[in-house]
């Protein structure tokens, strides 16, 4: 059954104080990486989304017990069993990573250190995402991957792993995190130079379980393990809200007028707050209170108000810090006055869809001319929203973006294929909802 969401024009502002379910990149590392841990690991307030759940039910089919107390439907503690580095069994099947580029790009690192076979594949989807950034460096590293065209399924052969030094051309986390990951297997020394600050939660979390990661400059540094190999030390850990979900509420209320909404708990990692930035270029009214570090994280809660918005440029390395928030930021631009453009932004075209193309054809369906350059776009506001169709081609952020437009539209709006939100975003709507938003589902 195809799930729509139907939206319409806010006409009262946005109020409340929400909270949103935990970061999709710390849930997918720590179930990951407590299932490799000497030790049980409590995990709480983790995201049960169709991203980190395929990641569960795949450390699950690794022969990993895992118990799982629901608190909500968007929140849940795990306790992990881990079974250390070299503990995992042999699965019985392929590996379903569904739509989860970071499930498969990190999974591979670490299945490339194993002593048995493995295949990974995903939905269609996935299987059309490059895979070649993670198969070239961990073939460097003597890893036996197979794949037709660089694409999923990824069958990977057990062999010994030697530690490179390896130059990113693009600041991708996954990347780095998947040669990171092959590294704990590895001989000698993994070195991974980044070209822009990629998101660095892989680091933190084998810090906090007692492998020394440094950062020295752009170089990321696993040492050479200590004889014997590492041990991962079990993590007691609480995961932040995750900024990528906050984005969504927080450009709803800078573009819904008298709006006001405070956001608690948000992860605030530098890596990952891009949009407050970009939001702030546009004159958005931000305030951050209760700023406290958990679990090696910065955290703390947002208020947003509405404010008239103008124009802002983006580039460099904002755009590296809030890769998976343009697509929402751009609907803030359709709001602000003048031209905003993006540029350094090449890689949106590999995420799900191509995040360009795919947003500046749906948004021209509810009156938006977004010009596609080949590493960004740009956008002259504000513009006159009006109502339409639009599909989410699958694309959970894409989804959400479009929802959030259709508040500023001047009739109805319907998102079609909308049930991907659930891959990151569970309770959306219901959120929204809480803040008076007018969106609901409609199923069909
Ligand atoms: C992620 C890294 C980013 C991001 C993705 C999650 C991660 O991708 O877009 O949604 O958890 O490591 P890249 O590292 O490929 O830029």
């Amino acid at each position: 059954m195809s799930k729509q969401l139907l939206v319409r024009p806010q006409k009262t502002p946005l109020h409340g104080v929400i909270s949103v379910p935990g970061d999709k990149s710390i849930s997918h590392r720590a179930v990951m990486l407590a299932s490799l841990a000497e030790g049980t690991s409590i995990i709480r307030r983790w995201l049960p989304a169709g991203d980190t759940l395929a990641t569960l039910q795949i450390i699950q089919n690794l022969g990993v017990n895992v118990q799982i107390d629901k608190r909500s439907d968007t929140a849940w503690d795990l306790t992990v069993e881990g079974r250390g580095l070299h503990g995992w069994q042999v699965p019985s099947q392929p590996l379903d990573c569904r739509n989860a580029g970071t499930g498969m790009r990190l999974l591979a690192g670490l299945l490339a250190g194993q002593s048995f076979p493995a295949v990974l594949d995903g939905s269609e989807q996935l299987r059309k995402r490059p895979m070649r950034r993670i198969i070239d460096p961990l073939s460097e590293m003597g890893a036996k991957i197979a794949s037709e065209n660089g694409r999923a399924p990824l069958a990977i052969s057990p062999s010994p792993l030697h530690g490179i030094e390896y130059r990113m051309n693009v600041a991708s986390a996954q990347v780095k995190s998947a040669v990171l990951l092959a590294g704990l297997y590895a001989s000698g020394e993994t070195r991974v130079y980044q070209p822009g600050p990629a998101r660095d939660h892989t680091e933190r979390m084998l810090q906090a379980m007692g492998v020394p990661v440094q950062t020295e400059g752009d170089w990321v540094i696993l040492p050479a393990a200590p004889v014997g190999g590492w041990t991962l030390r079990p993590l007691d850990l609480t995961v932040p809200a995750d900024p990528s979900s906050a984005a969504f509420p927080l450009v709803a209320a800078a573009i819904v007028p008298h709006s006001q909404i405070t956001i608690s708990s948000v992860g605030l990692n530098d890596t990952r707050t891009g949009i407050l930035d970009m939001l702030r270029a546009m004159g958005a009214e931000l305030t951050l209170h209760n700023e406290h570090i958990s679990g090696g994280e910065l955290l703390g809660d947002l208020t947003v108000s509405f404010s008239e918005l103008h124009s802002a440029n983006v580039s460099g390395h904002t755009v590296v810090r809030g890769i998976d928030e343009l697509p929402i930021w751009s609907v803030a631009t359709t709001q602000a006055a003048g031209v905003s453009q993006v540029s350094d932004a090449a890689e949106l075209r590999v995420k799900e869809v191509d995040r360009i193309s795919v947003l500046a054809g749906e948004l021209r369906k509810l009156g938006v001319e977004m010009l596609e350059t080949p590493d960004g776009f740009s956008v002259n506001g504000p513009l006159r929203l009006f109502g339409g169709e639009v599909d989410s081609h699958d694309d959970h952020r894409l989804g959400m973006s479009l929802a959030v437009a259709g508040l500023v539209t001047h009739g109805l709006t319907l998102v079609h294929d909308a049930g991907c939100i659930a891959d990151s975003f569970p309770g959306f709507v219901d959120m929204m909802q809480s803040l008076g938003a007018n969106m609901e589902w409609v199923e069909q």
